[in-house]
């Protein structure tokens, strides 16, 4: 069995669109959900579907891709990156999601970026929704809860695969979609008027209607692009028994499920029982028209991405209110944590791949890992990021630990290769960047970019493909 990693694995870095581009009206572009959360760590609390004045709202300029990706995509190419993964904006191409035909400028756009990549022989890694539905479907129609979506999503996805199907290999439907249950705003945009908190009959049958769109996108990129991959992508930091207790395992395992329930869908075709079983306990009911479980069952996804960040304890007795680990966990003792709290476990990130590949048998692809952290720029204006370095170097061992392990990883694109607002809390403080970018959480700087320490550690981590922790 291989202890290195593949010749052809591919390196690079990950973000999404609306937490880099900026110029959230340039070109005709329409706002989405993103462009309404203000900053802050209780963003999530303060949703109203419009502009208040009154709020700052990081993705309005964040760190201006839109205007310095020329810079941002050479500096990654200095890298070494063999990939680069992003979002399209499904509003800058459909600014309400209802037009018929797109924004020609929309359009040029991407085109020039990937152009920009693949000068460079950077792959484009391509999310088709990152937490960016267009607003005015989320107000029109409570986003994905609703099944109009289905062809309006389709729609986008026949006019981005029939533009970029020259220039894109590997796409991704939707961006942690499990995290419809943990952040329905964000993932599907459930009650965005009312911001109520008994949205789950809506988040389950948001999720499905997401599943169905997922089979329909994987469908046609099979049909228009046969040479592409499509993945489904979720976010699976992971979770442990607090205690050998057996109710603890067992609820754990379900707890885990909650998530796992996704992929098990879009990966094998079909509702787990157990998934069944745990929405009748919630007096959920889905809506489920003929044809889509067939449909589901054919169009699998081709590769499983996730993000991996930390892991977290769980607890019978704790009250399991949404998916994943991360936000309901008990602390770890063994775990050092991030600034933000977040415990650090490479090992958990190897036990992840070798638990989803088990699960699959079909790639897997990290799209998403990384350190969030404070940077001190010291006086001569460098920046040594050093806990950076280490969490890369450990985990960068464990993702070699489990290839030798046996499992068939595509890639790993580290998140936020230069630094770029915070999904979960707005900040720019909140920094992934191998590359430092001057701008703070109340929006000043001058954009300028500069590298830190971690830039050249990970350049030699990719050029001799991972030998050189
Ligand atoms: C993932 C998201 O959940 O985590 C990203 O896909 C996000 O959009 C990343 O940025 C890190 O979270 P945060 O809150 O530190 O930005």
């Amino acid at each position: 069995m291989t202890t290195t990693f593949p010749k052809d694995f591919l390196w690079g870095g990950a973000v999404a669109a609306n937490q880099c581009e900026g110029a959230y009206l340039e070109d005709d572009k329409g706002l989405n959900i993103s462009d309404v959360l203000p900053g802050g760590s209780d963003r999530f609390a303060h949703i109203v579907a419009e502009i208040d004045e009154e709020n700052y709202y990081p993705s309005h300029e964040a760190v201006d891709f839109y205007h310095h990706y020329k810079e941002d995509v050479k500096l990654m190419a200095e890298m070494g990156f063999k990939c680069f993964r992003t979002s399209i904006s499904w509003a800058r191409i459909f600014p309400t999601g209802e037009e018929t035909e797109p924004n020609e400028k929309g359009l040029r756009f991407y085109d020039e970026l990937f152009d920009a990549c693949l000068k460079y022989g950077i792959e484009p890694v391509i999310t088709i929704s990152h937490y960016e539905t267009p607003l005015y479907l989320a107000q029109k129609y409570n986003g994905w809860a609703s099944r109009k979506l289905i062809p309006l999503f389709e729609h986008y996805c026949e006019t981005i695969f029939k533009r970029y199907k020259s220039k894109v290999k590997y796409w991704m439907t939707f961006n942690e979609i499990n995290n419809t249950l943990r952040l329905p705003y964000l993932a599907a945009a459930i009650d965005i008027k009312n911001n109520d908190t008994s949205w789950f009959g809506d988040a389950f049958q948001a999720s499905h209607n997401m599943f169905v769109a997922n089979a329909k996108a994987v469908k046609l990129c099979h049909e228009l692009m046969p040479n592409a991959r499509i993945g489904c992508m979720l976010s699976l930091s992971n979770v442990y028994p607090n205690t050998c207790k057996p109710e603890d395992i067992f609820e754990t395992y379900n707890f885990r499920r909650r998530s796992l329930f996704y992929s098990d869908v879009m990966m094998r075709g079909k509702y787990p029982g157990y998934s069944l079983r745990m929405m009748e306990g919630m007096g959920v009911k889905l809506d489920i028209r003929t044809g889509e479980l067939e449909l589901i069952a054919k169009y699998t996804n081709d590769y499983l991405g996730f993000s991996y960040y930390r892991t977290s304890n769980f607890a019978s007795n704790v009250e399991m209110k949404y998916n994943t680990g991360g936000s309901v966990g008990i602390d770890n003792p063994y775990l050092e944590k991030s600034d933000w709290g977040w415990a650090i476990d490479p090992i958990g990130f190897r036990y992840t791949c070798n638990e989803l590949y088990d699960r699959y048998q079909k790639p897997i692809f990290v799209v998403e890992n990384g350190l969030g952290t404070v940077d001190t720029i010291a006086a001569d204006g460098s920046i040594y990021d050093l806990d950076r370095m280490k969490y890369l170097a450990k985990h960068v061992a464990a993702l070699r630990e489990a290839i030798a392990d046996g499992c068939d990883i595509l890639g790993y694109t580290w998140w936020g290769p230069f630094d770029i607002v915070s999904a979960g809390t707005g900040e720019m403080k909140k920094r992934y960047g191998f590359i430092y970018v001057d701008k703070d959480n109340d929006g000043n700087g001058t954009l300028k970019r500069r590298k830190k320490a971690s830039f050249d550690y990970y350049k030699k981590i990719i050029s001799t493909n991972g030998a050189d922790l």
